[in-house]
């Protein structure tokens, strides 16, 4: 079920650029997940785009973690952050294709967003049970996956899994172009 292949940097702007915005809204998707002063991961996050959303969401007393396999991801989010003048309240951080090392954050996050980019993890069942131990009880865990890449089979596989590591389905959101869910843990 997973896939080899990573989104290379150079492809990123042909999905995260101006036009995206008529069909996903940061603030609009994730505002009913995350509140002021809540703490949110953006695992996978490429240079951003719902990064910025989930700082705005924050607030000055919150904190999200953008985390990716790629540096040139993670500087491309340090850029806009700065441009937005959000830098304060966003940490980027390398993470491994098969170890967030982030085990400082064990239990601690509201909500962890996992957006088109669980079908390249090598091994989901790791990298679910990894993102389950990040939230604190009770916190949200909420993924989307491209439809033209995953099949309405393998999205539920994944979801069978997460299910197997104790998350349970809270909702299936309408997520254009995508398979959308969000699990509590
Ligand atoms: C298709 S892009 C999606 C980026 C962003 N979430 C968005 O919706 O604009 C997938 C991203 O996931 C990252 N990625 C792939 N496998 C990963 C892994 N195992 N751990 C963390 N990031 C990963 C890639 O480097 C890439 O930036």
């Amino acid at each position: 079920m997973a896939r080899e292949h990573v989104c290379p940097w150079w492809m990123i702007h042909t999905f995260d650029n101006p036009v995206r915005r008529l069909f996903h809204d940061p603030e609009k998707m994730l505002g009913p997940y995350l509140r002021q002063g809540g703490r949110a991961a953006d695992i996978g996050c490429g240079i951003g785009f719902f990064t910025l959303g989930l700082a705005r969401l924050a607030g000055d007393s919150g904190r999200v973690y953008a985390m990716d396999l790629q540096e040139k991801m993670l500087a491309g989010v340090e850029r806009r952050a700065q441009r937005a003048g959000l830098a304060e309240r966003i940490e980027t951080r390398r993470v491994g294709a098969d170890n967030l090392g982030a085990k400082d954050l064990t239990g601690s996050l509201d909500l962890v967003l996992a957006f088109w980019m669980l079908h390249e993890v090598p091994d989901q069942e790791a990298f679910l049970r990894q993102a389950k131990d990040l939230l604190k009880p009770g916190g949200l865990f909420y993924l989307a996956e491209p439809r033209m890449h995953v099949k309405a089979k393998e999205f539920e596989e994944s979801l069978r899994l997460a299910g197997g590591l104790g998350m349970r389905l809270s909702e299936r959101p309408e997520v254009r172009l995508s398979r959308g869910a969000v699990l509590a843990a």
